[in-house]
């Protein structure tokens, strides 16, 4: 049985990540969506509200669990006896930093895998970052996040007004 890690901020979740949650459970017995608990960042949504997020959306994939953690990915693999890292590869940008993480994980860690998995051409100029500044400006999401937690993002996004950082 091979266990693989996706991880991320998920603020919120789009319709890229949902894209390769799917495509990594066809090919792993199991997939942990991982939320990180990032203190440097200011997130939109707690990480409870994060992890709630993506189960709501993830709750037809039998072999999919989500779950939270804090610190090193490579320590939260092993003790999750996780074999496989997904990342989602959208641009050369994201392949620039993704690169960087994945050599420095292996040295921590070399028996944990780095995968990359290329972004659906459908989804390749979305980003959490860019959801939330077009729905700041009104603009329409629907295309952009899974339809379960729309209306999440909409409120969240008027609550904050002006406070809101993309
Ligand atoms: O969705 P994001 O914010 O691009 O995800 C980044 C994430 C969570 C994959 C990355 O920040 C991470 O792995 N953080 C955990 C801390 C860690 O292990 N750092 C060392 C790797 S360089």
């Amino acid at each position: 049985m091979t266990v693989a890690i996706y991880p991320g901020s998920f603020d919120p979740p789009t319709n890229g990540h949902l894209d390769i949650i799917g495509r990594a459970g066809c090919i792993f017995s199991k997939v942990i969506v991982a939320v990180l608990e990032n203190r440097r960042k200011t997130p939109l949504f707690t990480v409870d509200e994060r992890v709630m997020m993506l189960k709501r959306i993830t709750a037809p994939y039998q072999n999919v669990e989500i779950d939270s953690f804090r610190g090193l990915l490579v320590d939260y693999a092993r003790m999750k006896n996780a074999a496989v890292l997904i990342k989602g590869l959208r641009s050369t940008g994201d392949f620039e930093y993704e690169l960087q993480m994945a050599l420095v994980n292996r040295k921590l860690a070399p028996q944990v895998e780095t995968l990359f998995m290329i972004t659906n051409n459908d989804y390749s100029y979305l980003s959490s970052s860019i959801v939330k500044e077009i729905a700041a400006y009104g603009g329409d999401i629907s295309a952009m996040v899974p339809m379960e937690i729309r209306d999440l993002v909409l409120q969240r996004i008027r609550a904050n007004g002006e406070k809101q950082q993309f």
